[in-house]
């Protein structure tokens, strides 16, 4: 059965391979990309958008600009990470679709009325803000909800952007807990699965060798994506953060979790946006999440790599 979700976005490099990967499977029906401000500003996450829809020779996909800045908070951006353009490394023409008129807020609260309740996926891949402020607008659409499936937080690896916390959740640390509190079912890919997909020369070059054009920007997007990583973690490529989200959708098994209490830090100047998992059920405090662990990386990438060589 096709799955319908809207993939709430910053692209950045690894967002787009995860657009590309949902729109090169068939299990998938995207009915619309939200844009929000996250690795890079606004006006830049909704230009990413409609390039990656093109690239994919998906014009009739509808992509809406969302919250330009977090719910309380100023902006902080990764033009660090992702270039200034959020797709450095590979040169994507401008896109010619237009951007909807609609706010992103209103696609996903109108879509989760007017599709039957239990329908759409939500796939946040970057900061909450655009979730959170749907949810705040509209209670009634989180009853809606299939079920909510992110990437964000992390345990083990505890930071990205801080010591304690991960981008995604940092940015917008009151939109993230304002979701995880919604009572909403959530799947959470946090930087401990993501870690372990790791961008390797071979893993690359496979990618490179299906030989299309998504194939070599995909392999340009994330050579880019990886100096910073390589640098950073010393590790044989960079991790692929967002296309775990996708994947979990069209195939579960390949990943592994708890299902746990997740609560974010939202007031300590120190750990602001840490994702407190009560990964060791040592709290009485009930689940929320269904927090990954683990993931099977030859798998995921196959997957990948077979799914892009459609495109
Ligand atoms: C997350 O932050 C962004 O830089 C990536 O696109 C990903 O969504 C990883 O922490
Ligand atoms: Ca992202």
């Amino acid at each position: 059965m096709t799955q319908d979700i809207i993939i709430d976005t910053d692209p950045g490099q690894d967002d787009a391979v995860a657009i590309l990967l949902a729109l090169a499977s068939p299990e998938i029906r995207v009915l619309g990309i939200t844009a929000v401000a996250g690795n890079v500003p606004l006006s830049l996450t909704q230009l990413n958008a409609r390039k990656i829809c093109e690239l994919a020779g998906r014009r009739d996909i509808p992509v809406f600009a969302g919250c330009d800045r977090p719910m309380r908070r100023a902006l902080v951006t990764a033009e660090h990470v992702h270039g200034n353009s959020g797709l450095d490394g590979a040169d994507l023409p401008a896109p010619t679709m237009p951007l909807q008129d609609a706010h992103a807020v209103d696609f996903i609260i109108d879509t989760l009325r007017a599709r039957p309740a239990g329908s759409v996926t939500l796939c946040p891949l970057g900061p909450l803000t655009n979730i959170a402020t749907a949810f705040a607008r509209a209670p009634d659409i989180v009853g809606r909800v299939q079920r909510v499936v992110l990437m964000g937080g992390a345990y083990f690896e505890v930071g990205n952007i801080t010591p304690a916390a991960e981008f995604n959740i940092h940015v917008d640390p009151e939109a993230a807990d304002m979701v995880l509190r919604s009572g909403a079912e959530i799947v959470m890919m946090p930087l401990d699965v993501t870690h372990q997909v790791l961008t390797t020369r071979a893993r690359v070059q496979a990618l490179r060798d299906i030989g299309n054009r998504v194939g070599q920007t995909v392999a340009a997007l994330t050579g880019f994506f990886e100096r910073f990583d390589r640098q950073k973690y010393g590790s044989d490529g960079a991790p692929l953060h967002d296309p775990c989200v996708i994947a979990w959708l069209l195939a579960p098994h390949l990943f592994q979790g708890r299902h746990v209490n997740v609560e974010i830090e939202t007031t300590s100047a120190l750990t602001l946006g840490m994702t407190v998992a009560d990964w060791w059920g040592v709290s009485a405090r009930p689940a929320n999440a269904l927090f990954m662990g683990s993931v099977d990386a030859d798998g995921f990438y196959s997957l990948l790599t077979e799914r892009l060589a459609r495109l």
